[in-house]
């Protein structure tokens, strides 16, 4: 892709603003995903990745971002200029997006790339297009406790114009209870990469030890992806890849998302980057019905999320 593709990004989705609005939500095989999502499903399954393609999976607001950014420095053995040329939905598309035209959708920006390709997407396991597993494709997901992702999604949904009402906090929480937000339940989520983490050899993390031990995150990734860089530049890509210089740089800060999307006078898409941060929003009662909510739903499950550190 050309520099000046690149840069076309934020242009064509400014040139699609009178088409933008809060999209409804269709359900894809039980999944509520976006409208436009949904209307072109039918390509997405059929999308056949190459086995030397990296898929970089997560629900929403789990630290993606954050995990491509590593993933892309340890690719360019720590160069920073090499990874600020372009910003993050151009060098990493997100394999299920698509919006107006003229804005590209994810198909487009991956048919434009050479492989290795590093793939984003949000979809739950069983909506993963099965070519990724045919094709035995390194997958990192990344994993954040729900409450921290529930209030990173809620103020995701505020900001972001084209995802629908996130309504009153009380009831979005119910909402995500419920798995009626777009990309479905937390839950299932979860449960179903960690399920099948073994079989298809996915590396499994969580944001809750990225933020504890940066350096020993970054280095899993490395061994994951079969690469070896030096100490030095492992320190340089966990400095580089903080929440205050990925909040500063302009190609990892999804600044390139114009104002009539991602509306930073309603909050800025680098918000917050904690852990805890859900003991500043949901009251004692909300808190305690959450947690019995949550022991039910992942009564089946063996993972340890971890709400503070
Ligand atoms: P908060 O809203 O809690 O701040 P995603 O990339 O999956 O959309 O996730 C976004 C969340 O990850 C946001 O959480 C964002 O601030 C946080 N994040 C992004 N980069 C980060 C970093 N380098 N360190 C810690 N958190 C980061």
């Amino acid at each position: 892709m050309s520099k000046e593709e690149q840069l076309n990004y934020s242009e064509a989705i400014q040139n699609a603003s009178a088409y933008l609005m809060r999209f409804p939500l269709i359900p894809v095989r039980g999944i509520p995903l976006m409208n436009y999502i949904a209307n072109n499903w039918d390509s997405i399954w059929a999308f056949c990745p190459d086995p030397s393609d990296l898929l970089i999976a997560t629900y929403p607001k789990a630290g993606t971002t954050w995990t491509q950014e590593i993933v892309d420095l340890l690719l360019h053995n720590g160069d920073a200029e090499a990874c600020k040329r372009a910003p993050t939905p151009v060098r990493s598309p997100f394999l299920e997006i698509c919006s107006p035209p003229p804005i590209p959708s994810g198909l487009e920006l991956l048919h434009k790339m050479d492989p290795p390709r590093m793939i984003k997407t949000h979809l739950p396991f069983q909506l993963v297009p099965p070519g990724f597993w045919e094709n035995k494709c390194k997958t990192i997901y990344v994993a954040r406790n729900a409450k921290d992702n529930l209030v990173s999604y809620y103020y995701f949904h505020c900001m972001n114009l084209t995802l629908p009402e996130p309504g009153p906090w009380g009831d979005y929480i119910q909402k995500f209870m419920r798995g009626q937000l777009s990309w479905g339940s937390w839950y299932d989520h979860v449960k179903g990469y960690w399920k099948e983490r073994e079989k298809r050899n996915i590396l499994y993390l969580f944001y809750e030890d990225l933020k504890e031990n940066p350096r020993r995150e970054v280095e899993r990734i490395m061994r994951y992806l079969d690469l070896s860089v030096s100490d030095e530049v492992i320190s340089k890509i966990v400095e580089l890849t903080s929440f205050k210089n990925m909040k500063e740089n302009p190609m990892a800060n999804y600044s390139c998302i114009p104002k009539c999307v991602f509306d930073p006078s309603i909050s800025d898409f680098m918000r917050k980057g904690e852990v805890g941060d859900w003991t500043n929003h949901f009251t004692p009662e909300q808190s305690t019905m959450f947690d019995e909510d949550y022991e039910k739903q992942m009564k089946d499950a063996n993972i340890s999320f971890r709400t503070l550190i």
